[in-house]
């Protein structure tokens, strides 16, 4: 197992990091490029491992995509010119593509075989299959199809109505991506508010989705026009170098070009609840539907906070990051309602508590969160990713403050979603 040795010395951090593509939006400018007409050049692509997936199970659907760094261009010819690929569809790491192209080949009448690593195979698939199911589509798996591999034979849809039993962007996407291919109108309730990008992206590609309070209706039988994109940085990224700029001594930094959709800016109203000296510079307008801008933040002395109810599933993913910085923040930060965390890449309820407890953090796991007693001062130790990437990139920022040398296990899993990361630690690092 590879192994990286944390021990950065520093005098804090300062100057500013170009925060690289948000990774459900690389994600879906993929599908949508490969189901639209026409050619589609992305543009601040996330080329990690997880999108890459994505590129490459469209390849396999036959889909003509090139892709150079940041820059991808789909050819698309329609939905209805997807084949049956001759391979198995191996997702890697990636729930996000796993979930949402089950919406899509649910209407296809093909059949296609669906893998991913060991990860992806704890990871709870009825809450798609279940009502894909339900529309028509056939799936098959481990356990009744709860767990991969799975496969997929699509053939014609019918709509349905849908109430979401989880807040999850993904569920919510895969029917989507159904009930554009479905007879009539599908409508899905969602009782809280999850990330709108596949809405979004549905009308950058020129179709129709509506949101009526909390209910999402798509028509079937829709065409999608291609366009140009440019993916916003991943705000989920930044959360990590948010917080570092926020608990490292002597820094000043300005993560620039993050994605400012308010489904996703959880973090930084926590940030702000807990004190952290930050401004946000917002772009007037960058060409594409997805808002973005440029974000100040400074060492700041924090207070713990509550997070819970419809707060969580607009942090969900900086969760992890986020009981960092509670460590560092003086009084309990008490984070409940976050039973999702359990089903994420790793059980994160578990992986956070374990290996911050390793650091000396005052930290425990209840049902459905944790609980943070700060403010303690982090020591070095042996800790491991899990091969969980926020986990990884979470761990490495705690080296930032800890008082020895951090070994981290299984530090590659950060490729996952930030190729870059260590590489912009040591850019802004004052040595
Ligand atoms: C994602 C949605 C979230 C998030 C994941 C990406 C997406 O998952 O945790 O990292 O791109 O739709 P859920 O929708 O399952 O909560």
């Amino acid at each position: 197992m590879s192994v990286k040795n944390l021990n950065f010395t520093h005098n804090g951090l300062s100057g500013e990091i170009h925060i690289p593509g948000d990774k459900s939006i690389s994600h879906r400018s993929i599908m949508f490029g490969s189901i639209a007409k026409g050619k589609t050049v992305v543009k601040n692509f996330l080329a990690g491992e997880d999108c890459l997936s994505t590129i490459a199970c469209f390849r396999k659907l036959g889909v003509k995509i090139e892709h150079e760094d940041q820059t991808v261009i789909i050819h698309g010819e329609g939905i209805d010119a997807l084949k049956e690929p001759e391979e198995v569809l191996d997702v890697g790491n990636s729930g996000t593509t796993i979930r949402l192209i089950m919406g899509i080949l649910s209407g296809r009448p093909f059949h296609s075989v669906l893998i991913g690593d060991s990860s992806i195979g704890k990871r709870p698939m009825t809450r798609v299959v279940g009502p894909l199911k339900e529309m028509g589509a056939k799936i098959e798996g481990r356990q009744s199809g709860e767990f991969t591999p799975l496969s997929v034979t699509g053939g014609e849809l019918e709509s349905i109505t849908y109430t979401l039993p989880v807040a999850s962007a993904q569920v919510k996407s895969a029917i989507i991506l159904a009930g554009l291919q479905a007879k009539g109108t599908t409508k899905i309730i969602e009782p809280e508010k999850t990330r709108d990008h596949t809405e979004r992206m549905i009308h950058a590609f020129s179709g129709n989705v509506s949101n009526d309070n909390g209910t999402i209706s798509v028509e079937g039988g829709q065409s999608f026009t291609a366009t140009n994109l440019i993916v916003p940085g991943d705000i989920s990224s930044a959360a990590f170098f948010l917080a570092a700029g926020a608990i490292v001594p002597n820094s000043k930094i300005v993560l620039k070009n993050v994605g400012l959709n308010p489904t996703r800016t959880g973090i930084i109203d926590v940030l702000k609840e807990m004190g952290a000296k930050m401004t946000i510079e917002p772009y007037e307008s960058n060409g594409h539907e997805e808002p973005a801008g440029d974000i100040f933040i400074e060492t700041s002395e924090l207070k713990g906070v509550t997070i819970d109810g419809d707060k969580i599933p607009r942090l969900i993913d900086e969760i992890p990051i986020i009981a960092l910085l509670s460590t560092q923040a003086t009084g309990k930060t008490i984070i409940k309602d976050a039973q999702e965390l359990k089903v994420k890449e790793t059980n994160r309820i578990d992986t956070v508590v374990n290996e911050l407890k390793k650091l000396g953090a005052n930290i425990e796991a209840t049902d459905d969160g944790m609980i943070i007693e700060g403010q303690t001062s982090l020591s070095g130790g042996t800790v491991e990713s899990y091969g969980d990437h926020r986990i990884g990139m979470m761990l490495s920022i705690a080296s930032l403050i800890s008082d020895g040398d951090i070994e981290l296990y299984q530090p590659d899993a950060i490729a996952v979603s930030y190729p870059s990361f260590f590489d912009h630690i040591d850019h802004l690092l004052v040595k």
